[in-house]
């Protein structure tokens, strides 16, 4: 096999590129050459060589059998072949799983689900995270009964009562799917200071606790359940210092241990380090480097198991690249903040992601926020209507539900604020704190009438190979927002 591996790498392989990394080993500055991703893709499937990770030097391979890889200390050789079948259809990861809506807390509530379920059918979508606590108390502020292809997140670390949070989800609820987040590094669930309450990235630090905590959600539910993870930990911000737990035989040690107790056969790993006591929420998923040749590198050790990627993908051609890489060895790619900013990307998700026919007709920002509309009017019925909400919470109510779609411009000529900036001044209007007598308008003639500020051109544009950077290619652009944006000042002027 080694041999066979280094014939393949000097024979077949062209060094595309060759780059200096930045050095994590000291503070000084130590330079590593990285030989990036020499690939070479031909009829006979894909070949390359790259860096796994400047410390990791133990013999990996866990799950020997369809091992494709060999690693000679940093250096991981690959060899994939096409017609091999990969793994994302051998193991039959969750249906939804090679496309996912990344969970986020205060926005992939049930109101964003839906906007993009709107979009896309295929993709999975998840709730955001709930602890355990608030589950099995009351679970219906953020699940919904017979979600389709959804995963519902929990938070905590104590394994009795996530189990129970569990059944809520699968039994009560049906999610087919129920997820443990260990990658939160907030200090609101790291920094508890008492170790057994911490959860979140905390979890990292205990393997066997987690293995533990994954082992009584599963005997408790029928429904699969994964392990949402980071690389690793690492309590230094500068991120120069040394640290066992984030390095690449430590996440190893971290799924097998798992796997070991509880079975889990499906990691979603954000490919980078979770820094504790010094970086934001917001910092630590921009500061800490991506490594995605550490999770090509799970799937290499452990070939039987599903891996999942995220973190800083934008696009969904960026996430079919990804996909493809290595011959499929992704089971999937999941995705954020460039979904909560840019929302219409979803409508290209079944078509590019899952092989579905092109929507005739394909979407466009009018019928997706018509549709949404609807889907306000319903929901507020559903909650009580009229006889349920006062002036005041009706208009929180009708904000709530507009912030899952106020990025709908997004990638427009007209900015991503204009849609919310024709909200704001509609709002007071639309929804008077005075009124006595059922709501001035209903949500979807609300959300219909912001939509009268947005020109047609822009709201009847089919959304198809929606681009990542936005449209914004019209000369006018500028000139086109500021007058909208004048528009609507004197709006709320007059309000
Ligand atoms: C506002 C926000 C809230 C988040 N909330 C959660 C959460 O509840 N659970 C979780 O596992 N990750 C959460 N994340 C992390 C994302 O799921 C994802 O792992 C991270 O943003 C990296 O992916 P991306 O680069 O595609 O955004 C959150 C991220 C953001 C931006």
């Amino acid at each position: 096999m080694y041999k066979q591996c280094m014939t393949l790498a000097f024979t077949r392989v062209r060094v595309s590129e060759i780059s200096l990394l930045h050095s994590r080993q000291s503070a000084s500055f130590v330079v590593v050459v990285v030989v990036k991703a020499a690939t070479r893709v031909d009829e006979e499937g894909e070949s390359g060589l790259s860096l796994v990770s400047p410390r990791s030097t133990r013999t990996r391979g866990r799950e020997d059998e369809s091992r494709r890889s060999v690693s000679f200390g940093s250096f991981r050789f690959f060899r994939s072949f096409p017609g091999v079948e990969t793994k994302t259809a051998r193991m039959g990861a969750t249906d939804g799983s090679r496309l996912s809506v990344a969970p986020g807390l205060d926005v992939t509530g049930p109101h964003y689900r839906t906007l993009c379920r709107m979009m896309s059918k295929r993709a999975r979508l998840w709730t955001e995270m709930a602890h355990h606590d608030a589950v099995t108390r009351n679970a219906s502020n953020t699940m919904r009964r017979a979600e389709a292809l959804c995963t519902a997140q929990l938070g905590g670390s104590d394994p009795g009562e996530l189990a129970k949070a569990a059944v809520v989800c699968a039994d009560e609820y049906g999610y087919d799917e129920v997820n443990l987040n260990c990658g939160c590094p907030s200090e609101r669930v790291c920094g508890k200071g008492e170790s057994e309450k911490c959860f979140g990235a905390a979890m990292m630090l205990d393997a066997e606790l987690t293995a533990e905590c994954a082992r009584r959600m599963a005997e408790a539910v029928d429904a699969k359940i994964t392990i949402k993870h980071r690389l690793g930990v690492r309590y230094d911000k500068t991120m120069t210092k040394e640290e066992d737990t984030d390095c690449y035989d430590y996440v190893v040690d971290f799924v097998d241990k798992i796997k070991e107790a509880s079975g889990v056969d499906h990691f979603i790993v954000h490919a980078r380090c979770a820094v504790m006591g010094g970086l934001n929420p917001d910092a630590n998923r921009k500061v800490p480097p991506l490594r995605y040749d550490e999770v090509f590198a799970l799937c290499d050790d452990f070939a039987k198991t599903d891996f999942t990627l995220n973190g800083g993908v934008n696009s969904v051609t960026h996430a079919k690249e990804l996909l493809d890489r290595e011959g499929g060895k992704l089971a999937g790619v999941m995705m954020g903040r460039a979904f909560y900013k840019h929302p219409c990307l979803l409508a290209d998700v079944d078509r590019l992601i899952f092989g579905e026919e092109q929507r005739v007709p394909p979407h466009t920002r009018r019928s997706v926020i018509r549709e949404y509309g609807e889907y306000g009017d319903r929901a507020y019925a559903e909650k009580g209507g009229d006889d349920f909400f006062d002036a005041k919470s009706r208009k929180q109510w009708a904000r709530k539900l507009f912030k899952s779609i106020d990025g709908i411009t997004y990638g427009t000529s007209v900015g991503g604020r204009t849609f919310r900036k024709a909200a704001d001044a509609l709002l007071d209007t639309h929804y008077p704190l005075d009124a006595e007598t059922p709501p001035f308008v209903s949500f979807s003639a609300h959300i219909a009438r912001c939509a009268e500020h947005i020109p047609s051109e822009f709201l009847d544009a089919p959304l198809v190979d929606v681009n990542p950077e936005g449209d914004l290619t019209r000369q006018d652009g500028k000139a086109v927002s500021e007058q909208i944006t004048a528009q609507l000042t004197s709006l709320s002027v007059r309000a």
